[in-house]
Order: C-alpha cells, then sequence, then structure tokens
C-alpha cells in the first residue's frame, strides 16, 4: 500500500525565513499580493516588516486585516470581496492559525465561487484557488503545511472542517523570530495544540511510515521545550525547536488526520468559544486514557519519543507516564476546566450529545485508535467538568 504525501512547494525554515518573501514570490511568478492577517499583525509591525521587503522589489501589495480568532463564514465574506475586486495573483497569509485558515477559504471563494458550506468535509477540495504563501506567527495550528481549514458556520454554531488540496499553501516561510513575543498563553495553547497534532497524527488508523517519522521528531522537539517556550519566551532555542515541531507535527496530521481530540474540540470551541489548542489540552488526558487500549504500544512510542518514558519501560508503564504527564503539562502551563474556563454547567450538560453528534459528523474521530460511541463522547465531555 502507498500513501499520497501532499506538500507547499517551498518551505524556507529558520531564523529570518519570513524576511526572504520577495525571493520567493519571485520563485513563484506572483507580483500582486493580497495580505490577509489581523490587527495585531499590523500593530506589532509584522505587516510593515513584510510590505519593507516587498516595496523596493516594486511588488505592490493591499492589506486585509480583519481577520479574527476562530474564523466565520461572515469573518471572511469581506476579504473575498476585496481578493475578488483586485487583480491578486497570490495571497500572503500572515499570523497564527486563524489568519490562515481564513486567507486559505479566501482564497478558494475568490477564485472558485459558491459559499463556504459548499466546501465543508466529506468533499475533496482539489479546485486552486489564489495561491497562498503561509507566515506563521505562532507555533502550533501547522496551517502553513495543511490541506484543512476551519471555518465557523455563525448560524448553526458549527466548526466546518474543510479538506482538500485546494487548502495547502504553495509556500511556508517558518520564522521562530515572529513567535519570541508571544503571550505564555498564546504559547501554551498552540504548543499543545502542536503536541496534540502529532500524537493524534501518530496514533491515526490513517498513519503512514511518512507520517510517523514526521510526528515522532515533531514529538522529540514539542515535548522537551513546550515549558520552556511558555516560562521563558524568550529563549531562542526553545523557540526554534517549538516551531519547527509544530510545523512538522501539520506535515505529520495532513497526511494522516487527526483523531477524537479534534473531533471533539471543535465543538466546545464553536459553542464556547474555547480557543482551537486549550479545549484540545482540555480532552487531551481524558481522550488519550480512552484511546489507549486501541493502539498501547503506538502511544508508548510517543511517551518514549517525549522523553518521558524508556525503550525499557513495559508499554504499560509508558502509557501510565504519558498519562501522568499531559496531566502535569495541562498543571504546568494552567489550562482550565471548562468550569474554571468560565462555561456555564447546564450550556455544557445541554449540549454534550449535540457535540457528540457534531464530533462525528466531523470524520475525525473515525480515525481513532478506540472509535468512540456517542455515549462515550458524552461521556468524556461529562468527565471534563470535575
Ligand atoms: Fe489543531
Amino acid at each position: 500500500m502507498s500513501s499520497q504525501i501532499i506538500l507547499p512547494r517551498i518551505m524556507q525554515i529558520g531564523a529570518d525565513a519570513s524576511l526572504e518573501i520577495s525571493n520567493v514570490l519571485a520563485s513563484l511568478g506572483c507580483q500582486r499580493p493580497l495580505i490577509v492577517t489581523d490587527k495585531m499583525m499590523v500593530e506589532l509591525g509584522y505587516v510593515a516588516a513584510i510590505t519593507q521587503r516587498l516595496t523596493p522589489q516594486g511588488i505592490q501589495s493591499d492589506i486585509f486585516d480583519q481577520t479574527v480568532p476562530e474564523p466565520t463564514v461572515a469573518s471572511i465574506r469581506d476579504g473575498v470581496a476585496m481578493a475578488r475586486a483586485g487583480n491578486y495573483d497570490c495571497i500572503i497569509a500572515l499570523g497564527g492559525g486563524s489568519p490562515i485558515d481564513s486567507a486559505k477559504a479566501i482564497s478558494i471563494l475568490a477564485l472558485c465561487g459558491g459559499e463556504m458550506k459548499d466546501y465543508r468535509f466529506p468533499r475533496q477540495v482539489n479546485e486552486q484557488g489564489l495561491p497562498v504563501i503561509a507566515v506563521p506567527t505562532t507555533a502550533g495550528t501547522g496551517s502553513e503545511v495543511t490541506r484543512f481549514t476551519v471555518i465557523t458556520d455563525e448560524s448553526s454554531d458549527e466548526k466546518m472542517l474543510c479538506v482538500g488540496l485546494g487548502f495547502m499553501p504553495v509556500a511556508a516561510l517558518v520564522d521562530y523570530k515572529l513567535t519570541l513575543s508571544l503571550p505564555p498563553r498564546i504559547t501554551a495553547d498552540t504548543g499543545i495544540d502542536a503536541l496534540t497534532h502529532a500524537i493524534e497524527a501518530y496514533v491515526s488508523k490513517k498513519a503512514s511510515p511518512y507520517s510517523d517519522s514526521q510526528a515522532i521528531s515533531a514529538m522529540k522537539l514539542l515535548a522537551p521545550n513546550l515549558r520552556t517556550s511558555y516560562h521563558q519566551g524568550d529563549d531562542h532555542q526553545a523557540r526554534e525547536a517549538m516551531m519547527l515541531g509544530a510545523t512538522l507535527a501539520g506535515i505529520a496530521f495532513s497526511n494522516a488526520s487527526v483523531a477524537l481530540v479534534h473531533g471533539m474540540s471543535r465543538p466546545i470551541g464553536a459553542f464556547f468559544h474555547v480557543p482551537h489548542g486549550l479545549s484540545n489540552a482540555m480532552l487531551l488526558p481524558a481522550v488519550t486514557a480512552f484511546s489507549i487500549p486501541g493502539a498501547p504500544a503506538r502511544y508508548a512510542d510517543c511517551a518514549c519519543a517525549m522523553g518521558i518514558a524508556a525503550p525499557k519501560d513495559t508499554t504499560q508503564d509508558a502509557n501510565q507516564k504519558l498519562l501522568a504527564e499531559l496531566k502535569a503539562l495541562n498543571q504546568e502551563l494552567a489550562v482550565p476546566t471548562p468550569q474554571q474556563f468560565g462555561i456555564k454547567r447546564e450550556e455544557f450538560f445541554a449540549l454534550t450529545t449535540t457535540m457528540a453528534q457534531q464530533a462525528l459528523a466531523s470524520g475525525s474521530p473515525a480515525n481513532n485508535p478506540v472509535e468512540p460511541s456517542i455515549d462515550e463522547m458524552v461521556a468524556i465531555y461529562q468527565g471534563l467538568w470535575d
């Protein structure tokens, strides 16, 4: 059996990679970019740093800076209109996962028409939109190297997973220096998201030797550096490891899919506006405990790659060490329970069945080592409360 691996055409990785933007555009034959970003990137001067590289090369760009965290159909509408109205030949997506996911959706809607719900999973979106050059400023989502985007349908409070070659950026400029000023909370949330990608890709039923190699390398980089980057944000070595780890984890899950954590996480985010990485973190220990019986040896490999178990440990011991580490990590990184996050108990419990149904519909739980029933997912949701 063979596996099809999909990657960006160009990856520029390392310190100051983002400053190579004009060279990358030239390699792709692009001359008229629309920069899709958010207000924070403008305020931090990151947009100016990009345009300062473009203007001397005679490259005129425009800026759409209205993207929002956890993007919705409405939040990208003006960006689509702008992309359609201009004579752009590419999109530069600058920011965390939300601006990059927004840019991917804008790219497809601008050239291929229709509405976002037309492109939701299980449709395979292999149309080609405007080429996206992704410049991530967080070490987490891996969106710069994935064939996915997630856009919320605000009419139904549903996070729509959209999948296909059309959502793969043509280039990724992976510059850890853009993450040096990230606050600890975002560092933790995005870092746990990346670690979750690596673990889920490795235990996924769609894993392959290629995705395994990326997932294991990602875990080796992420696990020992997550705490350091959270406590000492200016530690270049830790930031560089986290950034590369997040990108490798992105490659792993783009080619092997995510599983139950992500499936159950999206509805928590959509209904209660919990940031993506944080809802993953809330779920990761409980879902791992539920899933270990389906792939105990694979989870033991994860514990070894993360540096918390030794190859001489029994599988059972390694699994226990993994569970202990995931709980300890949440505690040290101050991950709240749904209650501590401020969710109302009645609202959370009233929606557990709906959330489980939406999780199942996303397709991600089907990749899990143990395929859960609706009742089992409801029980996991309920268990998060206490
Ligand atoms: Fe994720």
